[in-house]
């Protein structure tokens, strides 16, 4: 009989070839070897590459991760939304810190990074609530995310509610949407090798500037 184990173990992991990468040659800015490799992903048609393991720290001091995605990047850093009351939420409004992690299986590539998070304004939170769809708000508006549910009939009727109330008012703008941001202190770069020879790169942020250095597979 086939284990669960034996599956497992003979299922292939870093299948992919990744494009040319020199360390030496690469941005002294993370951000850009981050949007370079995300660019690298997207072309060879990565499920969601935009999707990342967002890591916090729980109210009761160990961690907890879930996927969201990344909405978008800027200066100020990786920008995700979600509710502020959900478990999320409420661990990064005790403590604003957290990792983010992406993998992208199609270019062998991983992409680590932690850092303190901030949130945006109130009014560019609403802003991003807008550009939502009216069943994206609904559920927004009318499903307090990470709460117990007793069933799907309670579901269904609180986002009904929160659907009407947007129909009378389309101007309605959900309280708790929150854009955070992570300003990462430190990135890692991954990229998988043939022979487990993987090619590491700390990017660490030290006065105000980046210094990069190899990290052994
Ligand atoms: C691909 C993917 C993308 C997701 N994107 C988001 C997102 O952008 N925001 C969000 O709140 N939840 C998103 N989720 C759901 C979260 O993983 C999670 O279930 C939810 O945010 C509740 O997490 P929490 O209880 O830790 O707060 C996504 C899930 C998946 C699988």
């Amino acid at each position: 009989m086939t284990t669960l184990k034996d599956t497992l173990r003979s299922l292939r992991a870093m299948q992919a070839t990744p494009p040319p990468f020199d360390p030496a040659s690469a941005p002294q800015n993370p951000t850009d070897l981050f949007i370079d490799w995300l660019k690298s992903a997207v072309s060879a048609g990565a499920l969601e590459p935009h999707s990342m393991t967002v890591s916090t720290i729980g109210l009761d001091g160990t961690p907890d991760a879930r996927v969201v995605i990344l909405k978008d990047l800027t200066d100020e850093g990786w920008w995700f939304a979600s509710s502020s009351l959900s478990a999320k939420g409420q661990q990064l409004t005790a403590r604003p810190s957290a990792a983010l992690s992406f993998y992208w299986p199609e270019v062998g590539r991983a992409v680590r990074l932690r850092g303190p998070v901030t949130t945006a304004s109130s009014e560019e939170n609403a802003n991003d609530f807008r550009r939502r769809s009216v069943g994206a708000k609904a559920v927004v508006i009318g499903a307090p995310q990470s709460e117990p549910l007793s069933g799907f009939a309670e579901s269904e009727a609180s986002i009904a509610d929160a659907r009407e109330s947007l129909e009378r008012d389309p101007q309605l703008v959900s309280e708790t949407w929150t854009l955070w941001c992570v300003r990462p202190s430190s990135l890692e770069f991954w990229q998988s090798d043939p022979d487990r020879e993987h090619i590491r790169v700390l990017y660490s942020l030290t006065d105000g500037h980046w210094t990069s250095g190899l990290l052994w597979p």
